[in-house]
């Protein structure tokens, strides 16, 4: 989705205003936070942390004054796992233009690409301000997030805990509508992302078990039945396939996070499946995007809870990562502007990895963004010819709609919801389960 506001239309487009306003304000906080910690940086570094401080402030300022005057995209200097794919993609954007475009820029380039640049770029930012190269300038919102969310993550963990000792007295009915009823809260819990809030806090403050029939409206593709067939057909020939590995490529930390792993756990007290392997970003992303530090941390500190059940979540989460029936990756392509349909190339031993799932969930917007190739598809276009050839697996996005671009809607459906409510598209409201695989 290009940004150049040569039309009216796309400058009032949901991507040009986030790149116009909205990242300026993210950019402008993590300034805000560095400069909190002055103190820290010192006590921890002496001078020379209030000196990276100064450093880290001044190349952010400088960033956002090249945001906000429209500059060129410039390649990345600091020597990083994968400066030279990000400047190859530059090379590749520069390509694409004709000799009087110029260069690719802030406000003419892909959305998808300027933005993963931002974010890119802050990293870069704060590794070129050693020994302050390991901030995490996102850490606090994060960690709020979860600590604002508390009375919802003790009902959600209350809830799981007496599911688990009734699951086995369940019957198949029973155990669909659990299924079901726990996918629709990984839904709704994307609804916390704080990049759309401009980092601002975006917690769960009610108890979401509550709302799931009044939110059922806002669901606008539903494959449930699609994930539930799949699951228990591998269940049913679990003894000549022993093994039933569902993948969730994470979004945000916080209360989706836990949302996330409450679906995980139920998935093997369940037996729809026998291995859950996560995937997180390497850096700090999209203000609010789940890294190694943040899965630890949440897990650590639901086990620590002095609530009884809370805490027997998290020791029982712990028991998942030492006994290999969680497993946690990280991969550099997650935090790369590409579209995956440009992963069997960039990164094949990733493609190879989500080969071996049966299930992949895909978690949130710029996972969709990424499927689709962030394209201005009609929205009646089949979600797998939107995919564009990527197939590693069964899989199904699990998002809240916070960006124009939608697919495999029924004819009629987008242009209604239109007329209806103009920013169905963008503001968070509705919601899809939208798999690609046998039938
Ligand atoms: O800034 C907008 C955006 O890029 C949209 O994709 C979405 O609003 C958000 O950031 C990311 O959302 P999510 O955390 O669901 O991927
Ligand atoms: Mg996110």
């Amino acid at each position: 989705m290009l940004l150049s506001k040569v039309s009216d239309s796309l400058s009032r487009s949901f991507a040009y205003i986030t790149i116009k306003d909205r990242t300026p304000q993210i950019l402008t906080k993590a300034i805000d936070t560095l400069h909190r910690h002055k103190s820290e940086f010192f006590e921890k570094h002496g001078e020379r942390g209030v000196e990276a401080e100064k450093k880290a402030i001044s190349l952010l300022s400088k960033l956002r004054n090249e945001l906000q005057t429209d500059k060129p995209i410039v390649p990345l200097v600091e020597k990083f796992v994968d400066t030279d794919i990000w400047n190859q993609y530059l090379e590749y954007q520069q390509s694409l233009l004709n000799e009087s475009d110029g260069k690719p820029r802030w406000f003419y380039s892909p959305w998808l690409f300027v933005e993963c640049y931002m974010y890119r770029r802050l990293h870069e930012a704060i590794i070129q301000s050693p020994p302050i190269d390991d901030f995490d300038v996102f850490k606090e919102s994060k960690d709020q997030n979860f600590f604002e969310s508390q009375e919802s993550v003790i009902a959600l963990c209350t809830h799981l805990q007496a599911l688990a000792s009734a699951v086995e007295g369940l019957d198949e009915n029973q155990l669909k509508n659990e299924f079901f009823k726990l996918l629709q809260i990984s839904l709704w819990g994307n609804r916390c992302d704080l990049s759309l809030s401009g980092g601002e806090t975006s917690s769960q403050k009610t108890n979401i078990i509550n709302s799931l029939e009044d939110l059922k409206p806002f669901i606008l593709v539903n494959d449930l039945e699609r994930l539930w067939s799949l699951l228990t057909k591998c269940k049913k020939t679990r003894e000549k396939v022993p093994v039933t590995r569902v993948d969730i490529v994470l979004d945000n930390s916080g209360f989706e996070l836990v949302t996330d792993l409450v679906l995980a756990d139920f998935l093997l007290s369940s037996k729809l499946a026998t291995e859950i392997h996560f995937y997180g970003k390497m850096i700090p992303w999209f203000v609010s995007d789940t890294t190694v530090r943040d899965f630890n941390w949440l897990i650590e500190q639901v086990k620590r809870s002095d609530h009884k059940w809370m805490s027997k979540c998290g020791t029982d989460w712990e028991n998942y990562i030492k006994t290999g029936r969680w497993v946690y990756h990280d991969h550099i392509f997650w935090t790369l502007p590409h579209e995956f349909c440009a992963m069997s190339q960039v990164a094949p031993d990733l493609y190879a990895e989500l080969q071996k799932a049966h299930l992949i969930l895909f978690k949130g917007d710029l996972n969709y963004r990424k499927l689709t190739g962030d394209r201005k598809w009609e929205f009646t276009v089949p979600f797998h010819q939107a995919l564009s050839g990527f197939h590693p697996a069964p899989l199904c996005s699990i998002r809240t709609l916070k960006a124009e671009v939608q697919v495999g809607l029924q004819p009629g459906q987008g242009e209604r919801l239109a007329a209806s409510e103009p920013g169905w598209l963008t503001c968070g409201k509705y919601g899809i389960f939208q798999f690609d695989g046998p039938l």
